[in-house]
C-alpha cells in the first residue's frame, strides 16, 4: 500500500556523515509515491552534492536563501505552505538549536518557522553532543512545540566512538512519517493484536503446531500503529522482525498466549485475534527427546484452551475481533463462531485457497458484524485489507 501518496514532502539534509543516508532515504519516499523536495545546508554539501539528491527526488534541490533561479520556480514561502511534512534527516545538534531559537539564517531554517507542516526531526551526530543539556533541551523544547523525533540509534559512531548518536534506520524514519501522514482513526485507543501459530511441545525438540505465518496479524499491529492506536502484538512463533512502534511479546504455547492476553486485554478499546491457535496438545510433553527404539507411534493429543472464549469475562469495553479460517460453509460457520465466542465481528476466510490467507501477502474474505451488517473485501494486500477493515472498526468502537 502506497501510503505516501502525492504527499508533499519537503526533506532537509544537513552537515553530518548520515547526509549520505539521505539518498536511501529520498528513493524509499519516493517509492511510496511522495513528492519530495530537497534542502541541503551549506554543510551538507561538504558530505554529498546536491545533484545526487536532484537526480533521486527528480526535483531541483534548493541550497540557498536567496537564489533567483529556484526562488522563482519555487519560492521558500510557497515551498513552507505546500508541504505536508517536513522531515530533517539527518539534523545536527546546530540546526536543531537554530529550530528551538527560532533563528532563521538559512533556508532551512526559514522553512521550518514559514511552514505549519508537522515536523519529522532524526537527529545524527556523535554521542557527547547527542547528551549534552543544551541539545536536549532544545529538542525538549522542539517536542513540547509538537515536533516529532526519530530517535537515533546506539552502535558505532563515524568518529570512531561507540555510543548513541547513528541516524535512526531510513525504514523507521519512512515509518515514523507513515504514521504522522495516515488518518488518525484510532488516535488515543489501546489495540492489542495476536498473530501466527502457536506451538504446543511434544519433547524438546518437536512440536505441534501449523502453517499461519504471522502476515496478517503483523499487517494489523503495523496498521493500527499508523492509525494513531498504541499498539501491543502477542505473537507465536514467525520469521517476521518486530514492527517498529510497536510493543511486541513473543510466546509459544496457547497457554502462554492467554497468559499474556489476560495482563494487556483489561482496559484495551480492541482486540484482534488473528493468531492460528493450536486446538490440540500433547497430553503429554517428554522431558527428554523421545527415542524411535521403543516408540508406540501414537501421540495422544488434548483440547488446548480456547483463549477467545475465556478472554470473554474480561472483555470490558472492548472490541473483539476474531478470524475464523474454514475451509468450507465460510460464512455460516464464521457466524457461528462468532457468536459461540460472543465476539463483536469475524473475519471470515477461506484458507483452502493458496492464493490467499496462509502464508500468502494477499487475504479476501468477509466482515460479518454481531449486529448482522456484512462487508465483503475482494483480494488484496495483507496491510491494506487491515487498513479497510481498521477503517471499518474505527467507526464502530
Ligand atoms: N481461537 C482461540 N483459541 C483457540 C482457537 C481459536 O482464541 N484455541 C480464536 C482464533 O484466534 C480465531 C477464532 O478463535 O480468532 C477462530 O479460530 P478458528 O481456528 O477458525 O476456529 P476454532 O475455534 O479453532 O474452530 P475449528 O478449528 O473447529 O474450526
Amino acid at each position: 500500500m502506497r501510503w505516501l501518496e502525492g504527499k508533499k514532502i519537503v526533506l532537509g539534509v544537513t552537515g553530518g556523515i548520515a547526509a549520505y543516508r539521505a539518498c536511501d532515504l529520498v528513493r524509499e519516499l519516493t517509492k511510496e509515491g511522495a513528492v519530495v523536495n530537497v534542502v541541503m545546508t551549506k554543510a551538507a554539501q561538504e558530505f554529498i552534492t546536491p545533484l545526487t539528491l536532484q537526480t533521486l527526488s527528480q526535483n531541483p534541490v534548493i541550497t540557498e536563501l536567496f537564489n533567483l533561479i529556484s526562488e522563482s520556480r519555487i519560492g521558500h514561502i510557497s515551498l513552507a505552505q505546500s508541504a505536508d511534512l517536513l522531515i530533517v534527516a539527518p539534523a545536527t545538534a546546530n540546526i536543531i538549536g537554530k529550530f528551538a531559537s527560532g533563528i532563521a539564517d538559512d533556508m532551512l531554517s526559514t522553512l521550518y518557522l514559514a511552514t505549519r507542516a508537522p515536523v519529522l526531526i532524526a537527529p545524527a551526530m556523535n554521542e557527547k553532543m547527542y547528551l549534552h543539556p543544551a541539545v536536549q533541551e532544545n529538542m525538549e523544547r522542539l517536542r513540547s512545540r509538537g515536533v516529532c523525533f526519530v530517535d537515533p540509534e546506539a552502535g558505532e559512531l563515524a568518529c570512531g566512538d561507540v555510543g548513541i548518536g547513528r541516524l535512526a534506520e531510513v525504514s523507521k524514519i519512512v515509518e515514523m512519517a507513515r504514521m504522522i501522514l495516515a488518518p488518525d482513526y484510532l488516535k488515543g485507543k489501546r489495540v492489542v493484536v495476536t498473530a501466527g501459530p502457536t506451538s504446543e511441545p511434544l519433547d524438546p525438540v518437536r512440536e505441534v503446531t501449523n502453517r499461519s505465518s504471522g502476515k496478517m496479524g503483523f499487517a494489523f499491529a503495523r496498521v493500527a500503529a499508523r492509525l494513531g492506536a498504541e499498539v501491543t502484538l502477542v505473537s507465536g512463533p514467525t520469521a517476521l522482525p518486530d514492527p517498529p512502534f510497536v510493543g511486541i511479546r513473543r510466546v509459544r504455547r496457547a497457554e502462554e498466549m492467554l497468559q499474556a492476553l489476560e495482563e494487556v486485554v483489561p482496559g484495551s478499546d480492541l482486540l484482534v485475534m488473528a493468531a492460528a491457535v493450536a486446538d490440540f496438545r500433547p497430553k503429554e510433553v517428554s522431558r527428554e527427546k523421545i527415542k524411535k527404539e521403543g516408540f508406540s507411534g501414537v501421540v495422544e493429543l488434548e483440547r488446548n484452551v480456547d483463549i477467545l472464549r475465556s478472554l470473554s469475562s474480561k472483555k470490558g469495553k472492548a472490541f473483539f475481533l476474531g478470524f475464523a479460517a474454514e475451509t468450507e460453509k465460510v460464512r455460516e460457520n464464521a457466524a457461528k463462531k462468532m457468536r459461540e465466542k460472543g465476539l463483536d465481528a469475524i473475519f471470515a476466510n477461506d484458507v483452502s485457497r493458496d492464493d490467499i490467507g496462509f502464508s500468502s501477502d494477499h487475504n479476501q474474505g468477509t466482515l460479518i458484524f454481531s449486529t448482522g451488517e456484512e462487508k465483503e473485501f475482494p483480494r488484496l494486500e495483507k496491510e491494506e485489507l487491515a487498513f479497510r477493515v481498521l477503517e471499518e472498526i474505527s467507526g464502530k468502537m
